[in-house]
């Protein structure tokens, strides 16, 4: 993924209900959208929604991405879909170890075949991290550190290239939390790039988008991105709402201001 263009992803996580509301709800956000100047846009629908939608919108600047993925190619594994039938589908981009599939039960090592397996069939591998809570000494950071080398223990420098973190505080995402502060989100920018210099090397590491995740909203996204430093944005529940959504991409699409120096 290049740098040089920010990445807005959207996860509807497990809404809306029916094909016809997502229908309704991606033409709404397709027509508001004009020219995203400097900004790739993805949509990650509930996974049976993935396909119909894509079908419907060819030609669109909107990628595509799903929730979750399996490891292995194919198999005995009820319910599972593996990442070439995600690619047959349609999905350019997914979503693997979201805190709330780490919830569910997913530990690093789920994670990191994930992720493994979601880059050797060539998609763009958003790998999801965060620590649950904060403490005044630190502990933290190592959940961190541990949870990025966990995610990424099978994963070798070759298979890099399409890699993309979303950083994820958990107690920043869903309904009554808030974002993070550009300054703690500057930091921790800085932290898990010293992980990936330390896991992959400086060059390599520099070429890994970062994203934030965690209560973004229309009235924040331009100051998370610009303030801190990260590539992009990963939005729950403000993506879920197509005039919203569109603003937040706007919003990302709309360059800083530039300080003239006197
Ligand atoms: P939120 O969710 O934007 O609703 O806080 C973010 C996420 O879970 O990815």
């Amino acid at each position: 993924m290049a740098k040089a263009t920010k990445l807005v992803i959207g996860n509807w996580k497990m809404f809306p209900t029916t094909i016809l509301e997502a229908k309704k709800m991606f033409t709404t956000f397709k027509k508001q959208r004009r020219n995203d100047v400097g900004v790739t846009t993805v949509i990650c629908p509930p996974l049976p929604f993935l396909e119909p939608l894509k079908k419907s919108y060819t030609g669109t600047k909107i990628f595509f991405g799903a929730q979750d993925v399996f490891w292995h190619t194919e198999g005995a594994y009820t319910g599972e879909v593996s990442a070439d039938m995600l690619k047959s589908v349609g999905a350019r981009f997914v979503l693997v170890g979201h805190s709330e599939r780490r919830a569910l039960g997913e530990n690093d090592e789920m994670v990191t075949q994930k992720v493994r397996a979601s880059l050797e069939a060539g998609l763009h591998t958003v790998l999801c991290i965060g620590e649950t809570t904060r403490d005044s000494q630190g502990h933290y950071l190592r959940v961190l550190r541990d949870q990025i080398a966990g995610s990424l223990r099978a994963v070798s420098k070759a298979q890099l290239k399409k890699l993309i973190i979303a950083y994820e505080p958990v107690w920043a995402i869903g309904e009554g939390n808030q974002a993070m502060t550009t300054h703690d989100l500057h930091q921790m920018l800085l932290f898990i790039k010293k992980q990936l210099i330390e896991l992959y090397g400086k060059t390599l590491a520099d070429s890994v988008p970062i994203l934030y995740g965690g209560s973004v909203d229309e009235t924040n996204a331009h100051s998370i991105v610009y303030d801190s430093g990260v590539d992009g944005l990963l939005v729950g529940r403000k993506s879920l709402n197509p005039f919203t959504f569109s603003t937040i991409i706007s919003e990302v699409s709309r360059k800083p201001a530039r300080v003239t120096k006197k």
